[in-house]
């Protein structure tokens, strides 16, 4: 699969690395020139985020919340797009609809790429543990990573793609509901088993005000 990976910090380098093993065609990009990332270290292309989203057909974002508005949305038009970023108010600056539990963070990112098939992935594990815990399909015990997303068909191709890179998927619901894996919640940063993770997901308690 072609795969563009946009954002090259510790957690899209780990990403990265790991599409690459497992057999994807991976281009990675950062805010700054292409030349800067060591793509030999990395067994994948590097580009700016147009080479990234223009070669893909599938599209991980793994850059702060607050930076995907400087992605311009034709560019993930008609894509698949796994983003694996949270609302962070300290690191992004407030947003008034997310505090207010107005919308999720995913919400919004689905209304701002407009076309694009959006599913919340990857957000709730740690760099370092995503090469580390990844395991072939039947690995007893292995482990789970939620999803979110309001596009079933692409919710299906997120899931079959996190299962080939060495991880099970459950599915948490629409992206209204990817509030149940967001940092604080059971579902975040803590290594669970498909069963463990659907037991976390349903006793995540909800924001003050949650979404409708
Ligand atoms: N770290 C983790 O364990 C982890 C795990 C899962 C998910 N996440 C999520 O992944 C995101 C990144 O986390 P991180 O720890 O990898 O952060 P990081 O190490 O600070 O890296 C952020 C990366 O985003 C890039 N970036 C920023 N604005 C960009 C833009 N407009 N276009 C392209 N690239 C841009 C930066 O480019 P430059 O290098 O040019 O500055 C940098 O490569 C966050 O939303 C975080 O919540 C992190």
């Amino acid at each position: 699969m072609r795969i563009g990976i946009i954002g090259a910090g510790f957690a899209g380098r780990a990403a990265a690395r790991l599409a690459a093993q497992h057999g994807h065609d991976v281009t990675l990009s950062n805010s700054r020139d292409p030349a800067t990332l060591p793509a030999t270290m990395l067994s994948c292309k590097v580009g700016t985020n147009a080479d990234a989203a223009s070669f893909a057909t599938t599209v991980l974002l793994v850059l702060p919340f607050a930076r995907h508005t400087t992605i311009a949305p034709a560019l993930l038009a008609g894509k698949l797009v796994l983003h694996a970023s949270d609302y962070n108010p300290r690191a992004d600056g407030p947003i008034a609809a997310l505090d207010s539990r107005a919308t999720t963070a995913s919400e919004l990112l689905a209304r701002y790429f407009v076309g694009a098939r959006v599913v919340k992935a990857l957000n709730t594990i740690p760099e370092k543990e995503i090469e580390r815990d990844a395991r072939p399909p039947g690995t007893p015990n292995r482990r789970a990573l939620p999803i979110a997303g309001d596009d079933e068909y692409a919710k299906r191709a997120a899931a079959a793609l996190l299962d080939q890179l060495g991880f099970d998927a459950v599915d948490a619901g629409p992206l209204s509901e990817g509030w149940r894996f967001e940092p604080g919640r059971p579902a975040y940063g803590t290594p669970l088993d498909r069963a463990a993770l659907t037991e976390a997901l349903a006793a995540a308690s909800a924001p003050a005000s949650a979404p409708a």
